[in-house]
């Protein structure tokens, strides 16, 4: 529904609000001076929502994760379609993510956004129609979520924010669902290395008055080595480990970031806290 105002998102559940978390750190990004991401677009969509957007902990440590990890998955689709023209873009968890916008790629791609139908009846509506672009509003977790798309060709499946918020054998269930369906390609996600329960309690802490912080959505408790998923699907190859703090762009980040990223070099746990991990099938 349209009010006078801006788009009514209240219906949502929790999981489905982190979207709005994810696309206002985006715009929060794009009117910095020297944004990291510059989607343009997602301060557009985010103009047209009503919502309380301040009471999100979109911190500026958070805006420039949230920019940097999208502009490394970004490149990532970007280097796959221009091998594989013929590729079919599957955005699992897709929000109201602009990201087709920002790649834009050929017309011989065939681009799908999934979401839960709450999620995507709002997209629907904030994004403008994009030719060979497709809406797929259903859970992850159904076993025939997958049906409507084409598995036959070079297939991107990108998870930007998603698996947070499932636990462990959800996020197998989902990448058994990828693997069983498309009869090849790469499947690409960010991650947070292992979650603690300490790590946990310490970000309910953090945001405990706000009843819509996404960590109280945090599910999945995470892995160290870069290698776990292949154990769970023997038909994933890991063949990209890469972190959000070993970029250039962490010269724009605020101070306390920067110096993280620094330690990053040497300390491992440090960098594996935002990391961009691919795998092929
Ligand atoms: C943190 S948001 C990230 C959204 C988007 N990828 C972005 O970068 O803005 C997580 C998204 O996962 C979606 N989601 C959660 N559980 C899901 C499920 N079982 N199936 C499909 N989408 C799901 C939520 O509705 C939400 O849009």
């Amino acid at each position: 529904m349209c009010l006078a105002d801006g788009m009514d998102v209240g219906g949502l559940t929790p999981i489905e609000e982190t979207a709005l978390l994810t696309q206002y750190a985006r715009a929060l990004d794009s009117r910095r001076s020297r944004p990291i991401l510059g989607d343009s677009l997602a301060n557009e969509v985010i103009a047209k929502i009503d919502y309380d957007f301040a009471s999100l902990a979109a911190t500026p440590s958070v805006v420039c994760l949230v920019a940097l990890r999208a502009k490394m998955l970004d490149a990532r689709i970007r280097a796959f379609v221009a091998e594989h023209p013929d590729a079919v873009v599957v955005d699992i968890g897709a929000g109201f993510n602009g990201v087709a916008f920002r790649v834009d790629p050929p017309p011989t791609v065939d681009w799908y956004s999934v979401d839960l139908p709450a999620v995507i009846a709002l997209r629907d509506e904030l994004l403008r129609p994009r030719d060979h672009s497709h809406s797929v509003a259903a859970s992850i977790l159904e076993a025939d979520w997958v049906t409507t798309i084409p598995g036959d060709r070079p297939t991107m499946v990108v998870a930007d924010g998603l698996f947070a918020f499932l636990t462990e054998p959800m996020v197998v269930t989902a990448l058994r669902s990828v693997t069983g369906h498309f009869e090849s390609g790469v499947i690409a996600f960010n991650d947070y290395g292992p979650v603690s329960q300490v790590n946990k309690f310490l970000g309910k802490l953090a945001t405990s008055r706000k009843s819509n912080s996404p960590h109280t959505q945090w599910n999945f408790p995470g892995f160290k080595d870069a290698r776990i998923p292949e154990t769970w699907n023997t038909e994933l190859t890991l063949i990209e480990e890469a972190s959000v703090m070993n970029q250039s762009d962490s010269v724009l980040f605020p101070p306390m970031l920067r110096l993280a990223s620094r330690m990053a070099t040497r300390i491992p746990a440090i960098a594996r806290k935002a990391r961009v991990l691919q795998y092929g099938f």
